[in-house]
């Protein structure tokens, strides 16, 4: 007998997302009415059960900002509740290996009998906005969550996106899921804790971006790059939320916001940036692994002739003035058939997306394009310029700033 197509039905829906994102300062000062008003904005009347999580980087360095968040609580009682005692998580990137921490997070939704109407209110960097928002996730298939980004990286990048993930089986963000927030509140106060290596490493992001998006903002942050370093609160905060609108934007209109496609355009210089990650044990923050990433695209784009050698030149220049590494000796490690190493960045950046290797380069400045292939030959290239740069120094050197070329 044929064998034919009885029936063919197709089905298209589309789901609306969208959240706001709030610049503020005391999020959990009681008459801040952010907070409050927000969690109700679809549902005036109710009183909404909160379970906030929070980092244990910003509970060690701010140890009464549970007090504060009760406070604010008991002050907004009739509309917002919290479910059971907040909880303190493990810290940075060691909540996002695996699912150890993914699963202690969700038997915590489940002790609070937390539904769908429930919220999940998550503080801290960009690991835990991770980890915990992808169990959030999975609990009865997405539970609300309310995002309190306190690093720059989270600020900036991380939370106003649209999505969560944790590294297992060797691979970064292998487990993961698109789950866009119900709100976003970036209390620019609570960046005030941030070590100094944690606030630079998150200003990598701002460069990535404008390199892809905005040559204007570029300038800036060239122009800023010394005060970047020294932490100038208003240069730090305009950076934050330039870098954040930019990353809103992108999804907004880019047209791929779930990436169903091989592109992943706002992950420009993360190929190699999430292998350094991971090979350096964590050592390097994931914004000083971005720097490293895009100062090496930047080399390969400049020989392509996509973006000129002077505009190169200003990446590295700015990167290292604001206080980035834009070299490590791991980038010339080779493994035991002397290959090197950092291709694996490219294997599993491909084997992530599927489809052909497809990376973002600045091409001009301030756009955009896709390229399909990088030689070894170029990496290397590029590889030993930096060092050059920087005289080979390890990036745990403070010394490496000295090597910077004067503009
Ligand atoms: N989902 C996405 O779209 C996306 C995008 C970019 C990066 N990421 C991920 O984000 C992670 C990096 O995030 P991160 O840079 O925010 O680092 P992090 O979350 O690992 O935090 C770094 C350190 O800062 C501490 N900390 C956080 N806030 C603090 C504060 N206010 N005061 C004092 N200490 C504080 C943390 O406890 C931790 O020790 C990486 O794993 C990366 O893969 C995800
Ligand atoms: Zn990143």
């Amino acid at each position: 007998m044929k064998v034919m197509q009885l029936h063919r039905m197709h089905q298209r829906i589309s789901v609306p997302f969208d959240y706001p994102v709030i610049f503020t300062r005391s999020l959990f000062d009681p008459r801040n009415p952010c907070l409050a008003k927000t969690v109700c904005r679809l549902a005036e009347h109710r009183r909404h059960r909160v379970f906030v999580c929070m980092d244990d980087g910003v509970y060690r360095r701010v140890p009464d900002l549970p007090r504060k968040i009760g406070r604010y609580f008991e002050n907004h009682a009739g509309r917002l509740a919290l479910a059971g005692p907040i909880e303190i998580t493990s810290r940075g990137h060691h909540a996002k290996q695996g699912l150890t921490f993914v699963n202690r997070a969700i038997r915590w939704m489940a002790d609070r009998k937390l539904d769908r109407h429930s919220f999940v209110m998550i503080i801290g960097g960009g690991s835990i906005l991770d980890s915990v928002g992808l169990a959030a996730s999975l609990v009865h298939r997405g539970i609300r969550v309310l995002r309190v980004p306190t690093t720059v990286t989270a600020q900036n990048d991380v939370g106003v996106g649209v999505k969560t993930g944790v590294d297992a089986f060797g691979a970064k963000n292998f487990l993961g899921s698109f789950a866009p927030p119900f709100a976003v509140f970036n209390d620019l106060n609570l960046l005030k804790t941030l070590p100094a290596r944690e606030r630079i490493a998150g200003i990598a992001e701002a460069f990535k971006v404008a390199m892809i998006k905005d040559r204007g903002f570029f300038a800036q942050l060239c122009r800023d790059a010394a005060r970047l370093r020294t932490g100038k609160r208003e240069v730090t905060e305009r950076a934050i939320i330039r870098c954040a609108r930019l990353h809103l934007e992108h999804i907004r209109d880019g047209g791929d916001p779930f990436e169903s496609g091989s592109a992943r355009p706002l992950d420009f210089g993360h190929w190699s940036a999430h292998y350094l990650e991971a090979a350096s044990d964590y050592q390097l923050r994931h914004g000083e692994a971005v720097a490293i990433g895009i100062s090496l695209d930047a080399c390969i784009a400049a020989e392509r002739r996509l973006i000129q050698s002077k505009d190169r030149n200003r990446l590295h220049n700015a990167l290292l003035r604001s206080g980035l590494p834009i070299w490590h000796p791991l980038l010339h490690a080779l493994d035991r058939h002397g290959n090197l190493r950092l291709r694996q960045g490219l294997q599993q950046f491909q084997e992530h997306l599927g489809g052909d290797l497809t990376l973002t380069f600045p091409g001009p400045l301030g756009r955009r394009v896709e390229i399909h292939d990088v030689s070894n030959a170029e990496i290397l290239r590029g590889i030993s310029l930096l060092k050059k740069k920087t005289a080979g120094g390890h990036p745990s050197d403070p010394r490496r700033h000295r090597y910077a070329v004067a503009q």
